[in-house]
């Protein structure tokens, strides 16, 4: 046993969780929270020193295991000195143990698959341990962890986890595991729960969202599209939304679901990476810009408003000029409505980090500018090309400016509103809204009626 480094010596009475990265951390974080405080400890309140401090990890790109050290170093000026650190989250996958010798006031090391372990952990390491659990266990997380309670207008629900693509830049498959479908009943349960605790829009999440596959409760076999009906079947629900799927997973089901599912809304997360068949193979991406285009066809011919939004990534090694130029026209042709731009980051382990031919840095960064300019320049159109439309928008909070409020489009787009209506709205109100003008992030409104509570 080493000494921990908890200096307080006894258990931690507040938390604070801090997420970084992707949705679905944004969602373990949130039940990270709800199992600590099933565990009586509360939250910490802001401004307010916690006793113990999640550090909810990325590790897709870029020094994500760096940030983390510093972050260490500063947590521990800024939360009265001495927190007790729990590194989780998929640093802590990637690093494990090692974390501790480099950060030795750090006293637990949680992997994403291993949470629900946490109190314990945490237990241990208030009685002087360096506690840690990076197993993969698959699905044992979810059935330990309390259910939900109170959530906000938009919450999130994990229902496929980890990755079997092994595109050839990319850490999930190591950090998240093998592709797990969470069971079809559970989902509806939580599902279920997350509309009393005051859902009215749930976005179902995997890293490979379309993957999911279960039994519904007639014992057939469905996919994504059986679980978005069973769920639209729920009253109180309003919205549904998925992200982030994979071309090859795309089924004529899904396809159909959003002709046919009002409540699914019209936004597709479909990231296609590059614009080179050359440099979609060298990713091991097995689909080409070709078979992307005629999905996306597919996915607009069911439904005709469908907002498209991508994955880019620029200077994967050995992309030339003329493949990212690839890529530019890819953008064009699309019409993205919003997308995630990233400049290639080698991660150790992965195969394109030992490649040949990595790209310069300021090439890198060249390319990025240029990419992110083609992409803003599709994002404001789409977004003047609403202008003029009616919408429901779901009310997430207040704007800055008194008798505003902000929330989304069907189309994820963030509406500003206001007008003679807004008195009466609330948190969690869909209401309908006039979209009036554009901006590169954000449209304005004007509220007409409330629709629905
Ligand atoms: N470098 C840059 N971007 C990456 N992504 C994943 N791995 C890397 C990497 N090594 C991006 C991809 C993916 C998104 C979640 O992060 O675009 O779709
Ligand atoms: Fe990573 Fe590719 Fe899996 Fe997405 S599909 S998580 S980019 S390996």
């Amino acid at each position: 046993m080493q000494d921990s480094g908890n200096p307080r010596g006894s258990a931690p009475k507040s938390f604070r969780i801090k997420s970084f990265g992707c949705q679905m951390n944004v969602y373990d974080g949130e039940r990270m929270g709800e199992l600590l405080g099933a565990h009586g400890l509360s939250p910490a309140a802001e401004g307010e020193a916690a006793d113990l401090v999640v550090l909810n990890t990325c590790h897709i790109r870029e020094r994500a295991a760096e940030k983390v050290y510093s972050d260490i170093g500063r947590l521990r000026k800024n939360e009265g000195g001495a927190p007790m650190i729990a590194v989780a989250g998929c640093v802590a996958q990637a690093e494990g143990e090692e974390i501790f010798a480099r950060a030795p006031s750090v006293g637990v090391v949680v992997g994403p698959q291993s949470y629900h372990r946490l109190p314990e952990l945490v237990a241990r390491a208030a009685a002087g341990e360096r506690a840690s659990d990076t197993d993969m266990p698959a699905d044992a997380k979810f059935a330990a962890l309390p259910e939900r309670r109170r959530v906000g207008p938009s919450a999130f629900l994990t229902v496929q986890e980890g990755c079997d693509k092994f595109c050839t830049y990319c850490v999930v498959p190591y950090t998240r595991g093998a592709e797990i479908s969470r069971p079809f009943a559970a989902l509806l349960a939580e599902a279920e729960r997350l509309v009393v605790g005051g859902a009215c829009e749930i976005t179902l999440l995997g890293q490979n969202v379309n993957a999911w596959t279960g039994e519904d409760a007639k014992g057939r076999a469905v996919g994504l599209d059986g679980l978005i009906r069973a769920l639209a079947a729920l009253p109180d629900l309003a919205r549904i939304r998925y992200t982030t799927s994979h071309p090859n997973d795309v089924t004529e089901g899904l396809i159909e679901a959003h002709g046919e599912v009002a409540k699914l809304m019209p936004f597709l997360h479909l990231p296609v990476q590059s614009g080179s068949d050359r440099v979609l193979k060298a990713m091991n991406r097995s689909h080409t810009v070709d078979s992307y285009l005629r999905l996306l066809e597919r996915f607009r011919a069911a439904r005709p408003d469908i907002a498209v939004s991508g994955d880019f990534i620029v200077g994967f090694p050995g992309e030339s000029e003329a493949e990212f130029e690839d890529t530019l026209r890819l953008v064009d042709a699309v019409g993205y409505a919003q997308a995630y731009s990233f400049k290639y980051s080698p991660r150790p382990g992965t195969p394109a980090a030992t490649m040949d031919l990595q790209v310069a840095p300021e090439v890198m960064d060249e390319r990025l500018q240029r990419l992110q300019a083609a992409l803003n320049r599709g994002q404001i159109a789409f977004n003047r090309a609403s202008v003029g439309r009616r919408c429901t928008v779901l009310v997430e909070r207040a704007g800055k400016r008194p008798g505003q409020w902000l929330g989304k489009s069907p189309w994820l787009q963030s509406v500003h509103f206001a007008g003679p209506g807004a008195a009466r709205v609330r948190i969690g109100d869909l209401v309908e809204v006039e979209l009036a003008a554009a901006g590169p992030n954000s449209l304005e409104g004007r509220v007409l009626e409330r629709v629905a509570a």
